[in-house]
């Protein structure tokens, strides 16, 4: 029976209406976060998979993209609507000077220059005046990349170490092995922090990858994790994180067996992000120590409540592109393959972040010690976006050519080169 005599705290009566940051987390044109993410190169597709076939529509920053490749080998990103009377690019046709809309034949090329109109005399005599809006696309490490931030501050695309030179026998894989997904990605339905910010909590690995989806990542010291890595007595003072020239990183010890003689080594796990949505995350099942970095992921606003992830590997084979996209399994199957009862029993990252909503809600969060890695990356963008406003550059932009750009990522033996 309830003690009427005492009168009960912490109650969920009377709260205040909850309430998501904004400013870290909208996207859309002229928001603060949408400004300061588009003075940034962002994927958009994937090159080997970008043919001269139909378009493909896409959604980016909250606007509506159509994306294709003329046949001439030029990639493009325009408008979906069409500037004539709105009809929908993803119905146009593929030529080999531009894409062609289905309703009244205007065709427009790579840069949105109106080069027909099919049923104005002449081919339309002030096609001139018409312009499909477009955005500059760039081709890099298998990616189609655009740019859609203010003209005269266009970077030039970067490069990064971890991707480049390719050795002999190596090629980038930048394509989902899934069908229907190859050229713009997958769009997982939940904003793109949560995603991006999981990437900078380790200790969410030593219990919902461990203690809740069962051992993920588990091998016996040549391929995956031991199950020491995961311990959440010790994760705390086993992880530090570290401000790096262009983001955020942290450092994770543990112990695993090397060699022959199976001694056990200080091992650390350490995973970069870049400003503002780049995450550079080892192969996390087949762990391979002191091994050099081969990957990058994007993680890209499709808009508030969406987003869709990008990746480049160098590799020789698709062993990794294979761990990476089909390596954790929760209680042995795919999370497709799951009822809603198994994903309770079993829950993985797609039900804890998802599950977060469509955008968290911040007021409603605890913040703690270990959530430091989370609390450095939002001081970050934080500041990336103020500089924005500002009329500033944000980190890493603004400065032009230079060396490929290192990363920090990777398992190296603790003590060793
Ligand atoms: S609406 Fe596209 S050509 Fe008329
Ligand atoms: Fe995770």
């Amino acid at each position: 029976m309830t003690d009427t005599a005492v009168t009960d705290t912490g109650t969920g009566y009377g709260r205040e209406p909850s309430s998501h940051d904004a400013r870290l987390t909208e996207v859309g044109p002229g928001t603060p976060m949408g400004e300061a993410l588009r003075r940034y190169w962002h994927p958009v597709a994937s090159s080997a998979a970008l043919t001269s076939d139909v378009p493909h529509r896409t959604r980016i920053l909250g606007e509506d993209l159509v994306v294709f490749r003329d046949g001439q080998g030029r990639a493009g990103v325009v408008f979906e609507r069409c500037s004539h009377r709105g009809s929908s690019l993803f119905y146009g046709r593929v030529e080999d000077d531009g894409i062609r809309c289905c309703y009244h034949g205007w065709k427009f090329d790579v840069q949105g220059r109106c080069l027909e109109q099919a049923c104005e005399p002449g081919g339309g005599r002030r096609r001139n005046l018409a312009r499909q809006p477009w955005y500059p696309v760039d081709e890099r490490y298998g990616l189609v990349f655009v740019y859609m931030g203010p003209a005269d501050r266009k970077p030039e695309l970067p490069r990064w170490d971890c991707l480049e030179p390719l050795a002999e026998g190596e090629q980038y894989y930048s394509s989902w092995p899934v069908p229907g997904a190859e050229v713009t990605g997958m769009e997982a339905d939940y904003n793109w922090l949560q995603m991006y910010e999981n990437a900078v909590d380790p200790v969410h690995a030593s219990w919902l990858h461990s203690q809740h989806s069962g051992f993920q990542f588990q091998g016996t010291g040549t391929t995956g994790f031991p199950e020491s890595y995961y311990d959440p007595s010790t994760v705390a003072e086993r992880v530090t994180y570290h401000r790096t020239d262009l983001g955020v990183k942290y450092v994770q010890r543990y112990q695993d067996k090397s060699g022959a003689d199976g001694a056990l080594v200080d091992l650390d796990w350490s995973v970069e992000l870049q400003l503002p949505n780049i995450l550079a995350l080892p192969d996390f099942v087949n762990v391979t120590p002191d091994a050099r970095h081969d990957m990058l992921i994007w993680v890209v606003p499709s808009d508030d409540t969406h987003h869709r992830m990008f990746f480049a590997i160098r590799s020789t084979d698709s062993t990794h592109l294979e761990s990476f996209a089909f390596g954790i399994k929760q209680n042995g199957k795919d999370n497709w393959q799951m009822s809603d009862e198994e994903k309770q029993r079993w829950p993985g990252d797609y039900e804890a972040q998802r599950s977060q909503g469509d955008i968290t809600q911040h007021s409603e969060e605890t913040l703690a010690p270990s959530d430091r890695g989370v609390v450095m990356l939002r001081r970050m963008l934080r500041t990336m976006v103020d500089d924005v406003a500002a009329g500033r550059d944000p980190l890493g932009v603004g400065t032009p050519g230079g060396p490929a750009r290192s990363v920090e990522s990777g398992v190296f033996t603790a003590g060793g080169a």
